[in-house]
């Protein structure tokens, strides 16, 4: 059965890899051997978390057997991308190629929140909301598909969506638009891209506690929403990792415009 989510040595590029699900990816996929290519605008966290992943690697090579020595040569390789600018994604694609190849999953997590009534909302918060959630989750996808079909690589894509793509909460308007957008391109790219053999899948995590969304938490609001979630609780970043493993290897072969989506239930809360 752990041969059917193994990872040894394929090539995952992670988007928003210096912080929260991205980087707690960049942990998980790690330790299954992937070789890596970490991408965020704070390359100094990238930095950090490459040497933290290199010297995991390193120190857990005492004892091991064949397998895991195998899986410890793997490579970590960081890029500065912004998602929302095209030339960024694609220098940051074509450095991660030459030193790990064409990567042969893609995970589109980069993301921005922002919380204010659509009435508050003004036209800079509602175009940074969209251009990182949705253009650049479009420039990711697409520079990933040109690069996996020139190469015949049969790749596979998973873009970070949200519960807020499929139900709404006041004061996230332009957040819950740009992700309801994410789940019907990951549909329409996985359509279209199927012939290639590559498959698109959205990952709707609920509510999980990170950098964007620690300090909402914290406030008596916060506290309420928590209360709404059926499970009564926020989720746990490593309660994505089964999720995440079948989404990445071949164990989700034949899923491409799936969502999967992880959160305790909330979406099936009473009305
Ligand atoms: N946490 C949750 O409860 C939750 C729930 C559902 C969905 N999500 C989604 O999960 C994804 C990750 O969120 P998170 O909770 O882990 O938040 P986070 O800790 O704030 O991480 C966001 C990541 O996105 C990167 N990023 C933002 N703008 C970027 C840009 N223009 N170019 C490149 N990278 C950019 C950031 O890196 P730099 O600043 O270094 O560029 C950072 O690594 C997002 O798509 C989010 O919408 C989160």
């Amino acid at each position: 059965m752990p041969e059917l989510y193994d990872l040894t040595s394929r090539h995952i590029l992670i988007t928003g890899a210096s912080s929260g699900l991205g980087e707690h990816a960049a942990r998980l996929f790690s330790s299954r051997g992937a070789n890596l290519t970490l991408a965020a605008r704070r390359v100094d966290h990238l930095d950090a978390l490459a040497r933290e992943l290199r010297t995991t690697r390193q120190t857990s090579r005492f004892n091991a057997t064949a397998d895991d020595l195998r899986a410890h040569s793997a490579q970590i390789h960081v890029v500065e991308m912004d998602v929302c600018d095209e030339e960024s994604v694609a220098n940051g694609f074509a450095t991660s190629i030459k030193s790990l190849g064409v990567p042969d999953v893609v995970l589109n997590n980069a993301g921005v929140a922002h919380t204010a009534s659509a009435l508050k909302t003004d036209s800079s918060d509602w175009q940074r909301v969209v251009d990182t959630n949705l253009k650049g989750v479009w420039f990711v996808a697409r520079e990933a598909a040109l690069h996996m079909t020139e190469a015949k690589t049969k790749g596979c894509i998973i873009n970070v969506a949200s519960i807020l793509g499929m139900r709404v909460a006041g004061g996230v308007s332009a957040y819950a638009t740009s992700k309801a957008a994410v789940i019907q391109l990951t549909k329409s790219l996985a359509l279209e891209w199927a012939r290639h053999g590559i498959r698109v899948n959205a990952l709707a995590p609920g509510y999980m506690e990170t950098e964007l969304n620690r300090e909402f938490f914290a406030t008596d609001a916060g506290k309420e929403l928590i209360k709404r979630v059926p499970q009564r609780r926020l989720g746990n970043l490593s309660e994505l990792d089964g999720p995440m493993l079948l989404l990445a290897s071949d164990a989700s072969s034949f899923m491409t415009g799936s969502v999967i989506v992880v959160d305790g239930g909330h979406l099936v809360s009473s009305l």
